[in-house]
This record gives C-alpha cells, structure tokens and sequence, in this order.
C-alpha cells in the first residue's frame, strides 16, 4: 500500500457498503479512546453497525475498545462515531490504523474529533485531567504515514501547521469554560508502542517539552489533514507516566481513570458539538 488511491481503492467495497447502510451524511467524526467508548450512550444513536459485520474492517483487539460504527444525533449536529480504533501496537498496518478516517472523509464529515487515553508527562498534570492537544509530536510515524499520504501532501501544502482546527478547539475551550471544566493544553508525543515507556524515555520526552504520551491520534490526525478535514483532539489523562509516578502503569489502571473522567469528558465532548 503506497499511496492514498490504493487505500481508497483497497477499500472500496467496505466504502460502498457503508455508504449504502448510513442513514444520513454525518457533519463530524469522532474516534473514541479507551475506556471512553461511553459517549455513544449519551448521544442519540440512529444507527449503530457492528464493525464486525463489515467485510475488511479490521478487528479491535483491545479490552475497552468496542468495535461499532454509530450514526448519531446531538443538538442537530448529525455525528459519525467509532467506538473501538484500531491500533499500530496490534500488529495492524498504518493504512489500516487511519480508515475510520478514511470513512468520516467519504462518508461526508467535515470535522474530526479524536480522543485518547494518555499518560501525564507534565508535572502539572493528574490523573483525569483533560488535556486538549496544541500540537502533536510525529516523529515515530512520519515515515510510515508519509509513504501512505506521499511526501507531497503533507510538504507541498504544510497541511500538517493546520493542527489543532481553530474552529474545533475554540469550541473545544468554549465549551470547557461553559461547562466548568478544567481543560489543560499540551503536546502529545507518539509512541507505537505496545508496551508503556521506560521512566528514562519519559525524561527524554519531558526534556523535550512534551506533555502527555499515548499510541494512537497522530497518525489520525496527519491522514485526516490530508484529506482536508478540521481535526482537533483531546486527551484524556488516564495516568502519570513510567517514573513520573509510582505508581505501577497497567491497563486496568486506565480503565479506571478513564470511568472515573467519563461524565466530564461527555459533557465537554456534548458541549463542544453545540457550539460547533
Ligand atoms: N503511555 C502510553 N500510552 C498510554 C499511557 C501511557 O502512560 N496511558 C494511556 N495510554
């Protein structure tokens, strides 16, 4: 898979088919991060199509990532969801890691939303905190998404500037300020993964002014600038990273945080859908 017309062609049935079964064309997409595949519940759901059902779509493997496609309504705001993403730690190829993207685009959507679990880099941070990301550290990716996107699309038009969307992330702090919820910023910092990073990389990372880390979103976000999309996202700050805490990093810890967080992330999530 070189380039974006082999992924568009690679897919075209699995693009036909959803097509053919959504109810509306969405306005914006969002991709739900572990253990925030909740939302789909507080939005209302005119569809949901298991991604299983669907020929091609790659199987999550993740525990917390449910694997639906929801067509939903919120204040008008008709919403493409993804419960259940699909990782580059799963052993999956960075072609199939951005098609949920791929089908917000197609399907119509203009905007992106992606959210994320993440470990807390900054020291200003605890856990369930919500971090909207100013900028994204790519590094780790660069090379694979470039020879999916080709070099031009992300050189020749420095779509890649055009991060975070103006117009989602005012929404994104509007609607933190409406609703009273402390919104921190920062810069999150790619790894593939799959396991969590030594205390040493933490450092590195730190001393390189990032501000939370996790394995997804880049490469989201990159694939859906090239395509012209608004993309913003959020990160939900699940827990300290290796060696800023003590804390011993699992999974499960994760999870928890992330139920913990759930109801703030929902209504800021809501929120930011009205305003948009
Ligand atoms: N590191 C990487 N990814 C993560 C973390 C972390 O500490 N927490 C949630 N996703």
């Amino acid at each position: 898979m070189t380039g974006l017309m082999d992924i568009q062609f690679k897919y075209d049935n699995l693009l036909k088919e959803i097509k053919s079964l959504a109810p509306f064309e969405p306005e914006t997409a969002l991709i739900l991060g572990s253990g925030l595949g909740g939302f789909a519940n507080v939005v209302n759901t005119i569809k949901s199509i298991p991604t299983a059902d669907l020929n091609g779509y790659p199987e999550s493997t993740v525990q917390g990532h449910k694997g639906y496609i929801h067509f939903a309504e919120h204040n008008n705001k008709k919403l493409l969801i993804f419960q259940g993403r699909i990782h580059f730690y799963e052993g999956y190829k960075i072609y199939e890691c951005v098609l949920p993207v791929l089908i917000a685009y197609k399907l119509g959507c203009k905007n992106l939303i992606l959210t994320n679990a993440a470990g807390g880099i900054n020291q200003n941070f605890n856990p369930a905190d919500l971090m909207l990301i100013t900028s994204l550290n790519t590094i780790n990716i660069k090379k694979e998404i470039t020879d999916l996107v080709g070099l031009t699309s992300l050189d020749s038009k420095n779509r890649s500037l055009d991060f975070p969307s103006q117009k989602i992330s005012n929404a994104i702090k509007q609607a933190a300020l409406s609703e009273k919820i402390p919104l921190k910023e920062g810069v999150y910092y790619f790894t593939k993964g799959p396991s969590y990073e030594t205390p040493a990389e933490i450092k590195m990372m730190q001393m390189t002014s990032n501000d939370a880390v996790g394995m997804s979103t880049a490469h989201e976000a990159l694939f859906g600038l090239t395509l012209g999309l608004q993309v913003a996202a959020v990160s939900c700050i699940t827990n300290m990273a290796a060696g800023i805490s003590q804390v011993k990093l699992s999974h499960t810890e994760v999870m928890e945080t992330a139920e913990v967080v759930k109801e703030q992330f929902e209504k800021l999530i809501k929120k930011t859908i009205e305003l948009l």
